[in-house]
């Protein structure tokens, strides 16, 4: 197996992380020595039970491929392949965004039959995220390298939303290549927030590219790119917009609704859950890779500060299960002083009636929510899938969710993977937190509507908690639909029975979706790209079960 190449002039690196100690980085630079542990090796140390010493010897190497267009899983496995997995690559390449003649991305749907393209036909970040996990683990590292460095070039651009300067380090929603035949040249529009509906700016972006730095950097042993001056500085810019000192009393991220996958108002305005495990995630993986130059130093302890108080917080204050529900239920309220129980002031009254159905006596999650007076109970996958995978959550917690997910399989699996958030907001509640809004009605779209692209996400927390099962049940259900419908969007429905009403066709990231969580169950190896083992130096979450009385 490959060893990565000696780095120059940076004293840590990706190897060294999972035994990353905080303390320590503060003031010791970590010895070179270490960092000859190969990537592969560490990608399995990251594995729990599950897979044979034989499944985990399949290990990828990276760089070892030369084959372009037949995916490697056909070539490594004498068992025949689904049919669906050479339709979807087929798919995949299909949607691919060319720039003077390099692919720089894919676009989010490829659906001609659509009466409204909309901004359908621009390359996503974050819907590209599972495009570039894919291309990694068929070992075609280039077309993320050129997106990695489109968007990094798009990020120096000057954003303005009408006289309104936004900060430096944001990171475009999107962006389009324009082809003018006549003239033979491309051109890029790209996205800021300044024409999306709504007019947020999207703070998952940001989170989303450093992750898919480290991942293209894990996966293909390339330090080079993640070491130029312009990479650090991408990744220093992002940083400084979230680690700015302010008025904040909490150390998770205010955010305006809309500014992440669920990119239209669905009242997860203030502290969402995808963007807090998608901040943790970004910041370990900023940790792993940023230079301990002079710069580099004063974000790296300000990302040490940040880790530890965040950890905290998330793992006492958005975690649920039934003992915490029943501390939340017999809470008393308007506490004043250091000595508070509850404090935030929720009022028991505001806890909705179906969670005490739903909690299971074994398991629990991350709320969507927490702020002043204001739990959201409600599930929200991708931030659960990714507080897994960054070792946001506890092995505990991680667990937990997991028996959550085996325990309401009919709530949240349905007959599609998977929903995007459960339950859904219906009448009165639907008017006042929507707006009102048509595309986002009940068990639609954003609104508990069941989304395929989540599929990989689910299927890599499975592989890292040891569930494999659950994942192939999953695979299953995806196999027995998506091809046939077309690779829509999303599914509308109680149970996802209904492709989407608005659901585009031959939706990019619900193919690639399917094409990396495939790859993933073939050779669990690949999960080192996108899983954060567990840091040990982070202090074990603190039980509050104050009026907690037997
Ligand atoms: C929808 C989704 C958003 C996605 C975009 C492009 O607006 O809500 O998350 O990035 O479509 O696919």
């Amino acid at each position: 197996m490959e060893c990565p190449k000696e780095p120059l002039g940076s004293q840590c690196s990706l190897s060294e992380m999972d035994d990353f100690d905080l303390t320590r980085a503060l003031d010791k630079p970590r010895l070179k020595i270490e960092r000859k542990r190969s990537f592969d090796e560490r990608s399995m140390s990251e594995l729990s039970t599950g897979y044979s010493r034989h499944d985990l010897d399949m290990a990828h190497s990276p760089g070892s491929r030369s084959f372009v267009d037949t995916p490697l899983s056909y070539v490594r496995n004498s068992f025949e392949p689904h049919p669906m997995v050479a339709e979807a690559w087929e798919a995949l390449r299909r949607s691919m965004v060319f720039f003077r003649g390099q692919p720089v991305g894919t676009i989010a749907a490829y659906d001609h039959a659509s009466e409204e393209v909309l901004n359908y036909d621009q390359v996503f970040v974050r819907d590209f995220v599972p495009s570039a996990l894919a291309f990694l683990m068929n070992g075609e590292p280039d077309i993320v390298k050129n997106f990695l460095l489109k968007t990094l070039q798009l990020q120096g651009w000057e954003k303005r939303v009408d006289r309104f300067k936004l900060g430096e380090g944001v990171m475009p929603a999107s962006f389009k290549v324009l082809h003018d035949p006549v003239r033979k040249t491309d051109t890029i529009a790209a996205d800021f927030g300044e024409s999306a509906i709504g007019r947020v700016a999207p703070v998952d972006s940001g989170f989303w590219w450093i992750i898919l730095l480290r991942a293209y950097t894990k996966s293909t042993g390339d330090l080079t790119l993640s070491e130029t001056p312009e990479c650090q500085r991408g990744i220093r810019l992002i940083l400084s917009l979230c680690l700015s000192e302010g008025f904040d009393t909490f150390p998770t991220l205010l955010c305006a609704d809309g500014c992440s996958m669920v990119d239209r108002r669905m009242g997860v305005y203030g502290y969402p859950i995808e963007i807090q495990a998608l901040f943790f995630m970004a910041l370990r993986s900023a940790l792993s890779m940023l230079k301990h130059d002079e710069e580099g130093r004063e974000f790296i302890e300000k990302i040490v500060k940040r880790l530890h108080a965040l950890s905290f917080h998330m793992r006492n204050y958005f975690w649920l299960d039934f003992q915490q529900l029943n501390d939340i239920y017999r809470y008393k309220t308007e506490e004043y002083s250091h000595t508070a129980v509850n404090k935030f002031n929720v009022m028991p009254d505001s806890i909705p009636d179906w969670v005490f159905d739903f909690m299971p006596l074994r398991g629990g999650y991350f709320v969507g929510n927490v702020s002043p007076a204001r739990m959201d109970f409600r599930w929200f996958s991708l931030g659960n899938c990714v507080a897994i995978l960054s070792s946001l959550a506890t092995p505990d917690q991680s667990m937990a969710i997991m028996d959550l997910l085996e325990h309401r399989w009919e709530e949240l699996i349905g007959e599609m993977p998977l929903k995007i958030c459960y339950p859904c907001i219906e009448s009165h509640e639907w008017r006042i937190v929507t707006g009102c809004d048509p595309k986002n009605t009940r068990w639609s779209y954003h609104n508990g509507g069941s989304w395929p692209v989540l599929l990989w996400m689910l299927t890599a927390a499975c592989i890292k908690t040891g569930r494999p099962q659950i994942a192939r049940r999953a695979i299953d259900l995806i196999e027995s639909r998506l091809h046939r419908d077309c690779w829509p969007e999303y599914y509308d429905g109680k149970l996802g029975r209904y492709v989407g009403k608005q659901a585009r066709k031959f939706q990019t990231w619900s193919i690639a979706g399917y094409l990396v969580a495939k790859m993933m169950l073939e050779d669990p190896s690949h999960i080192g790209m996108i899983s954060l083992e567990e840091d040990k130096q982070m202090k074990p979450v603190i039980k509050r079960s104050a009026s907690w009385t037997c």
